[in-house]
């Protein structure tokens, strides 16, 4: 299948020989439908999902992001079973997921291994993460399982998600102590929310070499601009998402001058605003941080991965970085 590729310039997972795409595909948009990680996106059914990961590839997408809690192993059956039917060569994409921490101790993240590599069928998991500092167990605790992992050959690199600097430090330390090493970090970044830019996170990134991956790149979907357009938020089907407070008709408007600037560029250079948002994140520290911009529908998907085309100079960057400071929600 590898011929399918489209040529799309890799960088490495962290400290890493793991190659992966700067824009990889989320998956949590295949959880479902159903409980509360499922109904947070209209239903993407096998067919549907299907479409998604197939365009990804053929763009030159060659990594996946799902976790346990998203359907309870849904997203991580519905993405194997189609990479099966796409006839993917195990071993040939990079696969991420997720452990859920939440009133689970570190013993856990063993124990619950095996149902992974179970609804993942035969792909193996490239990059294990922990969902977020929710657990019992103290970070050490935690790491040391998945060094355990890692020693065991399950698993290739470890990473976290949701953790400030403190804790990502934590983290890397106890794996130091077993001459190993964090590979990223899994956080909220786009031109709506740049906190890790103030809170430490990303220069504890750069400085350790851990990658930041970066979730909801497009806010959700706000940085495509459909929701700013007349009644869109009221008839598209958003899900949980219409009670979160940036889907609110306020914080709207207060990024709608970003959205009219992102559009401006967006015609200039023939692309989308959601393509603008994309190459902004993966030019801002390149290398450093990569996206998984989530996708319901293959034309998303397609759209997303050929944000990599679009050529952003110093100073369309750094006027975008401006006008984004300006609106950030947070
Ligand atoms: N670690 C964590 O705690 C955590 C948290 C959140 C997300 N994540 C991961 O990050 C991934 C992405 O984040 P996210 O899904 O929250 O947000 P996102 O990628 O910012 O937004 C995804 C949504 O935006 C819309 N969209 C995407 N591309 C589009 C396009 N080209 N044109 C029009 N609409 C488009 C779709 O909305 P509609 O479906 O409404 O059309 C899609 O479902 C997830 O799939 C998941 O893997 C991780």
């Amino acid at each position: 299948l590898l011929h399918l590729f489209n040529t799309m310039k890799l960088v490495k997972l962290g400290k890493t020989d793991i190659s992966i795409s700067p824009i990889g595909l989320g998956c949590w948009q295949f959880a479902g439908g159903e409980g509360i990680t499922g109904s947070f996106w209209s239903k993407v059914d096998k067919k549907q999902a299907e479409e998604i990961v197939n365009i990804s590839l053929k763009e030159g997408i060659n990594w996946f992001d799902t976790a346990e809690v998203y359907g309870w192993g849904h997203s991580e059956r519905i993405l194997s079973s189609v990479l099966k039917e796409l006839k993917v060569i195990p071993g040939k994409v990079v696969i991420a997921t997720k452990w859920f921490p939440l009133f689970r101790n570190a013993r856990s993240i063993i124990r619950t291994f095996q149902n992974r590599t179970q609804a993942l069928q035969e792909y193996p998991v490239d990059l294990y993460q922990i969902h977020f500092p929710g657990s019992f167990s103290s970070i050490p605790e935690q790491m040391n399982k998945m060094a355990d992992l890692l020693e065991e050959q399950k698993i290739r690199a470890i990473g976290v998600s949701n953790f400030n600097a403190r804790q990502m430090r934590k983290a890397h330390e106890t794996l130091v102590k077993r001459g190993l090493f964090l590979v990223s970090n899994q956080v909220c970044y786009n031109l709506l929310n740049r906190d890790i830019e103030r809170n430490g996170i990303l220069q504890t990134a750069i400085e350790l070499g851990i990658t930041i991956i970066a979730y909801s790149p497009l806010a959700q979907g706000i940085l495509t601009g459909k929701f700013h357009e007349s009644g869109d938020n009221k008839t598209a089907r958003l899900g949980l998402r219409k009670f979160t407070r940036q889907f609110k008709a306020k914080s709207l408007e207060k990024s709608r001058p970003l959205i009219n600037i992102l559009r401006e560029i967006a015609a200039k250079k023939g692309g989308t605003i959601s393509q603008v948002a994309l190459t902004w994140i993966i030019n801002s520290h390149k290398g450093k941080i990569v996206a998984i911009p989530g996708a319901s529908k293959a034309a998303h998907a397609h759209s997303n991965a050929q944000a990599l085309k679009i050529k952003l100079s110093p100073e369309e960057l750094m006027y975008i970085d401006e006008m984004s400071a300006g609106v950030a929600l947070s």
